[in-house]
């Protein structure tokens, strides 16, 4: 059996009063990428909050090979290999790029030479964000802010890294050279849990999909098998 890079259980949560997350279970394997779809307000932002230590589970385990990060804070969950790149990428606008990228190796020994290597290796991976590298991130486009907080996470090492909304407001080209940067960043070892907004570029993208309604998980399976359920063309991608 393959291992699991994160294993969801029961997990409940939201906002004091408000429940959001009614019993999730999700699990990601090693080397795959799995989307989560869902409409607005499903519970797919607080699902990754949750994750993150943002948000408090109030019931269930988020199992980690770091054990489970359930009840731990950001900083821990970061640590235990798990990077969220958040919905509005969140950069320091009047900090440099590599600043930004920086960042997102806080926690690393800074003279760790493999630091410099993933730096360089994002630089590579999205040259714009090279020559854009002594520039304020808020001088960049929407698809070079979304490059430099995809790259921040990447900065941080992780096993698993959890993207918000990819496709949020940017150019189909920007988009489809994303979704390829996606796809080199899984290929190398790095397990992707992405939320798309748009259904047919996330099934595309992902080896699995989860539709989640409600805060609850109502379907399951390989991305090929979720793209045809009737319920899923139906209710997420407008075609019956
Ligand atoms: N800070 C908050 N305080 C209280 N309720 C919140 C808060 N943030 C989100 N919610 C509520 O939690 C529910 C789930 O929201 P969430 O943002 O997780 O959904 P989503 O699936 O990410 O939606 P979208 O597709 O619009 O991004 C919604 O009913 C929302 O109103
Ligand atoms: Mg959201």
């Amino acid at each position: 059996m393959a291992e699991n890079i994160l294993e969801i259980s029961g997990l409940q949560g939201g906002y004091g009063e408000i429940q959001v997350l009614w019993g999730v279970d999700l699990a990601v394997e090693a080397g795959e990428m799995v989307c989560l779809i869902g409409s607005n307000g499903a519970g797919k932002t607080t699902l990754l909050k949750t994750i993150s230590g943002l948000v408090p589970a109030t019931s269930g385990s988020i199992v980690t090979d770091a054990g489970n990060l359930a009840g731990k804070s950001p900083e821990e969950v970061l640590r235990a290999g798990v990077a969220h790149v958040p919905e509005g990428r969140r950069l320091f606008r009047t900090m440099s790029v590599r600043d930004n990228l920086m960042m997102g190796a806080y926690l690393r020994p800074q003279n760790d030479p493999q630091v410099k290597r993933d730096l360089e290796r994002v630089m590579t991976m999205f040259p714009r964000l090279a020559e854009r590298a002594r520039q304020d991130a808020g001088t960049l486009s929407g698809g070079e802010q979304q490059m430099c907080a995809i790259g921040r996470g990447i900065m941080s090492d992780p096993k698993l890294l959890m993207i918000d909304e990819l496709s949020l407001g940017l150019a189909p080209q920007a988009v489809d050279m994303l979704g390829e940067a996606l796809v080199d960043i899984n290929r190398g070892g790095v397990a992707i849990l992405l939320i798309e907004q748009d259904v047919m570029t996330a099934l595309d993208l992902a080896h699995r999909a989860y539709i989640l309604d409600r805060g609850r998980i109502t379907l399951s399976g390989p991305s090929s098998e979720i793209a045809n359920a009737p319920a899923v063309r139906e209710a997420y991608i407008g075609v019956t």
